[in-house]
């Protein structure tokens, strides 16, 4: 076995990736080995052009590197360049180019999961980090309809409302909480978190974001936290007759289109779905 995949982070212990995509390769026959490898800030340069030897077809980028591999690549594409941050490094021929396929699988999984289509949707995204810019700059390519960001530090939600404004989205931003997150939930078509809350080990662990009785039984909400599984928010969503997307799906679609990138063959999806469930499920 010579062809060589993996991820790059610091630390790196807690990444799903190998499970899923170790099963992919697997299940594809593929003779490849997926690895961990913890890159410490001032190694980043060295890996990355270590990366163009001939048995190496790619690797993903997780934190803190995802801005800094992009200095030392040779092309970086449209969805990385606005996301400003790197998940996806390809190898061709010793070329490398950089690739965010985070929005991609985002909106992969609210169509093949959830059956949402999210043109012309009123939609209320709670957060304003890395992953809540992704996540708006996908929805605002898909012509989104009108987009409230709300989050707890104010002028980080008035800069992601600029970003989706200056690409034609209606949106405005409001504090998170507060009486306005319960107005703008009662009308929203979908409610995706994009803050920690909800999130084992994390600050607020076993907290929602937004108060169940909050949530319209029309509305879709998905919560980007995968772990655990079953966060409060998707609970009381699902309490309140709303329909509910875990993060595991992005998860396991932003890594099945690195997948295609790097095989240029269709990713196994159900498998990758699979073993993030199974690994995610045994850690608890
Ligand atoms: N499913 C997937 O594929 C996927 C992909 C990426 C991320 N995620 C998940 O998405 C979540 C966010 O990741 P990230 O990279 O965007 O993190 P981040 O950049 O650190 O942003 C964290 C967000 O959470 C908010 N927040 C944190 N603690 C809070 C609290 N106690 N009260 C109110 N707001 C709080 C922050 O608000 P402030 O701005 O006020 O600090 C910020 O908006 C994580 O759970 C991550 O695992 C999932």
């Amino acid at each position: 076995m010579n062809t060589a995949l993996g991820i790059i982070g610091y630390p790196i212990g807690h990444s799903m990736s190998p499970v899923f995509q170790q099963a992919a390769l697997d299940a594809c026959g593929v003779d490849a080995r997926y690895m961990a490898y913890q890159v410490a800030p001032d190694e980043v340069e060295e890996f990355v052009n270590g990366l163009r030897q001939p048995a190496v077809l790619g690797i993903n980028v997780t934190v803190p590197h995802k801005l800094a591999v992009m200095p030392f690549l040779d092309e970086i594409d449209d969805w990385a360049t606005e996301a400003g941050a790197v998940n996806t490094i390809v190898n061709r021929q010793g070329r490398l180019t950089g690739h965010n396929t985070d929005g991609y699988g985002f909106l992969r999984a609210l169509r093949e999961s959830a059956g949402f289509e999210p043109r012309g949707r009123r939609t209320l995204v709670l957060g304003a980090g890395g992953a809540a810019r992704g996540v708006v700059l996908a929805l605002a390519r898909e012509g989104v309809g009108v987009l409230t960001i709300a989050n707890r530090t104010p002028e980080r939600a008035e800069s992601l409302a600029q970003l989706a404004r200056n690409r034609g989205i209606t949106s405005s931003p409001i504090p998170l909480p507060g009486p306005e997150l319960i107005e703008s939930a009662a009308t929203a078509e979908l409610i995706v978190n994009c803050t920690t809350i909800g999130m084992t080990h994390g600050p607020g662990e076993d907290e929602t974001p937004l108060p169940g009785d909050a949530i319209p039984p029309t509305a879709l909400v998905n919560d980007l936290v995968y772990n655990p599984i079953e966060t409060r928010l998707l609970r009381e969503a699902a309490q309140a007759g709303a329909k509910t997307l875990g993060g595991i799906e992005m998860l396991v679609y932003q890594g099945a289109a690195s997948f295609e990138m790097w095989l240029e063959r269709p990713a196994p999806v159900p498998v990758m779905l699979e073993a993030a469930i199974r690994a995610m499920q045994s850690r608890i």
